[in-house]
């Protein structure tokens, strides 16, 4: 157990404003359909990160009961203090999504979005099995990167830029201290695990999500703007990880100088929009749920 994603891979705060802007108000109906989450549920979340999941449950599901277990412990105090903060009442618990404190048939719905390409496929579903309860239901969300719209976050970046960044992840290349995606599964193998695992009634929908897309009219003034200052927040992150990893890749005055060019570059992006000056940057992201039933 440890902090390493939140330190190396994605902050807290990062986290939770790109989940907030990937599912809103606006898809909420698709995707909770998706899971089949209804009120009521005794509901856990594997792998929860910093909760944005958890308090959306808590949220819009009257009298759902919500846990949300994470390995990550900068995750679970976030993820703790912001249902705080929202007086949201859902549970959240340091552990291992392969062998979680939970008893045998406890859950209505075991949830998870983009953590199953990070574990050992058939231990991972096993676990979520032996904790649901008979005719519970399984969903696991995951994103499929070969078939979603590129992120915009270096968009503009001038050469200097670009640059600099380049010797700050070169410096940080096979550093990391935990692995990635390192169990990654294709389409057909996910209704192909869970019916290996022993799920019944397994199916497989699809549906996308756009994260970003500030030019639309259909996005609203408030959340044009969020959608804008999460690439800039994923982009200041990146400086503060890949320094964690590499401390040594810039001097501290070449640090700065990145940190005002990718500030001044998202400057740019939200004055122009604040100008009416569309320039029709576009993200979104093809969700795979696959669903089963013990
Ligand atoms: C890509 S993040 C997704 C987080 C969250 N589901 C979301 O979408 O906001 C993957 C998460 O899996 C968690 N994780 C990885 N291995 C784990 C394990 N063995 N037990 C519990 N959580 C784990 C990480 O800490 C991280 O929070």
């Amino acid at each position: 157990m440890s902090n390493h994603w939140s330190q190396y891979i994605q902050s807290a705060e990062e986290l939770y404003r790109s989940r907030a802007l990937r599912f809103h108000a606006g898809n909420r109906a698709l995707w909770l359909r998706a899971i089949g989450a209804a009120e009521g549920m005794d509901v856990l979340e594997v792998g929860c990160g910093s909760g944005y999941f958890c308090h959306h449950f808590a949220e819009h599901l009257p009298g759902t009961r919500v846990t949300g277990l994470d390995a990550d412990a900068g995750f679970i105090a976030y993820a703790k203090a912001k249902a705080a903060e929202l007086a949201l009442p859902c549970d959240f618990v340091q552990g291992d999504a392969l062998a979680t404190p939970f008893g045998e048939n406890s859950f209505d719905l075991c949830f998870s979005h983009t953590v199953i390409e990070h574990l050992p496929t058939q231990p991972f579903l096993l676990e979520q099995k032996r904790v649901l309860r008979p005719g519970g239901r399984i969903a696991v969300l995951s994103v499929r990167t070969n078939a979603s719209l590129p992120e915009h976050g270096m968009d503009g970046a001038s050469p200097e830029e670009l640059a600099l960044w380049e010797r700050l992840w070169r410096a940080g290349e096979g550093k990391l201290p935990l692995q990635v995606c390192a169990y990654p599964l294709e389409e057909r193998e996910f209704p192909l695990a869970l019916t290996a695992a022993g799920f019944r009634k397994v199916d497989v929908q699809f549906f996308c999500v756009s994260s970003y897309a500030p030019d639309s009219p259909q996005v609203p003034p408030a959340m044009a703007l969020e959608q804008m200052e999460v690439e800039r927040l994923g982009c200041v992150e990146s400086v503060a990880k890949s320094t964690r990893l590499a401390p040594d890749a810039l001097q501290p005055k070449e640090r700065e100088r990145l940190l005002t060019l990718l500030h001044a570059r998202f400057d740019d992006r939200v004055e122009a929009w604040r100008r009416g000056e569309q320039r029709w940057d576009l993200t979104a992201k093809l969700m795979l749920a696959a669903t089963g039933v013990k």
